[in-house]
């Protein structure tokens, strides 16, 4: 049975929610769940802004069917190619073939890649400020490559004053009956989610998200209506303002994060103890066990906070895995402008430090202190001084 929602005047929310879904794009735990929003605009012409992934597939092609009311369906907007928007694409364009498909050159040839048809003699290609009237509404087609893959576009519509931002301003998170951020207490229940899901998937791209706020800031915008998540049509500066800060990869707060690898416990003792100091000085701190913890809440956490500690165990001559894997992965999302301090330890051959330290120093901008705290299986009674050093030297920095 169908479940649409009413977004704005004569659009319609027709996409669906995956709550069995263990990870997202097989990387991201979503242990909310997620949605994928398709928009369906009711004017002269009919428009549909993108369809969803294979896993709801039946919801969202009931959704249009009820939507659309009987009417044919004139227009499909493809904003994004990545899969979890365009599964459906195929047989939504068999279902409806006098449909147009209105995409960018890129977003056509990838078309070509994912599916077997030929979308060519059916395909309105768009470019940078194109616009399309459908009766009421005018849509500009507006490029933001690499938010969050090459292709990308966001639509805006003149006339509704809303923005559809394809991966932008979206967040993980499945909606619970609710379709508008104001209809929920974002900052209290999303915004981690939010901000999860920005850092995790376009973080990387700072600088192209940066570039698609400052069309966005030319733009009288009422609603932003994204592929997943919360649209929002209130407070819409609490959001841009957070992807402004995001994007510029500076710390959103001041406080220490730790996070470590430890096999028996001992480089854990380390770091916890390092935490109980930072607390003693008034410095927050939160920490993570790398081997627990899914790494997207780490780099998030990562993306967050202003200081980070990463303590590890050596481990066949390197870095422990789960931390090696870590700071990989941390330095691929372009984590800058830190300041970082590091624990190793090494019963034998403690190599742990020095390769954190040449990982992340590939990072721009990263303050590393210079004192390794080294430990040598645990933590002896005379190295609390240098715990109490290290606590210090981090201190200093703020
Ligand atoms: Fe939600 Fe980049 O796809």
């Amino acid at each position: 049975m169908h479940c649409t929602k009413h977004a704005a005047g004569d659009l319609i929310w027709v996409g669906a929610n995956d709550r069995r879904l263990a990870m997202f794009e097989g990387v991201y735990s979503v242990p909310y769940g997620v949605s994928y929003n398709a928009y369906l605009l009711m004017d002269e012409k009919t428009v549909l802004f993108d369809t969803v992934d294979k896993a709801v597939r039946q919801r969202f092609l009931e959704n249009v069917t009820h939507a659309l009311g009987g009417r044919g369906l004139d227009y499909l907007v493809v904003q994004h190619m990545e899969p979890d928007h365009s599964a459906v694409l195929e047989e939504l364009s068999a279902r409806y073939p006098a449909c147009k498909i209105v995409c960018g050159a890129k977003t056509l040839a990838f078309i070509g890649q994912f599916c077997d048809f030929d979308a060519g003699p059916r395909a309105l290609v768009v470019k940078e400020g194109d616009t399309l009237c459908t009766g009421a509404h005018t849509l500009r087609f507006l490029m933001a490559p690499m938010v969050h893959w090459p292709e990308v576009m966001v639509t805006y519509d003149s006339f509704g004053k809303t923005l559809f931002s394809a991966d932008a301003f979206g967040s993980f998170g499945a909606l619970g009956g609710a379709l508008f951020a104001d209809e929920v207490d974002f900052e209290k229940d999303y915004m981690d989610e939010a901000r999860r899901y920005y850092t995790n998937i376009v973080g990387k791209y700072g600088a192209q998200t940066q570039a698609l706020l400052k069309k966005a800031a030319a733009l009288e915008i009422d609603t932003i209506c994204p592929l997943h998540g919360f649209v929002w049509r209130e407070n819409i500066g609490s959001i841009l303002s957070k992807y402004a800060l995001w994007s510029s990869c500076a710390p959103e707060e001041r406080g220490v994060m730790l996070a470590y690898a430890s096999v028996y416990g001992n480089t854990e003792n380390a770091a916890e103890i390092l935490a109980s100091r930072l607390r003693d000085k008034g410095l927050r701190t939160v920490m993570y066990d790398v081997s627990v913890t899914p790494a997207s809440e780490i780099i998030a956490a990562a993306f967050r906070w202003s200081h980070l500690v990463f303590a590890s165990t050596t481990y066949n001559m390197g870095i422990f895995v789960t931390m090696d894997a870590l700071l990989h992965d941390l330095v691929a999302h372009n984590i800058q402008n830190r300041t970082v301090a590091l624990i190793e330890n090494g019963s034998w051959a403690a190599a742990s430090g020095g390769l954190m330290r040449a990982a992340l120093e590939k990072c721009k901008n990263m303050r590393i202190l210079e004192r390794t705290l080294t430990l040598k299986s645990s933590l002896k009674p005379a190295q609390l001084a240098e715990i109490d050093i290290m606590a210090q030297a981090i201190a200093d920095t703020f």
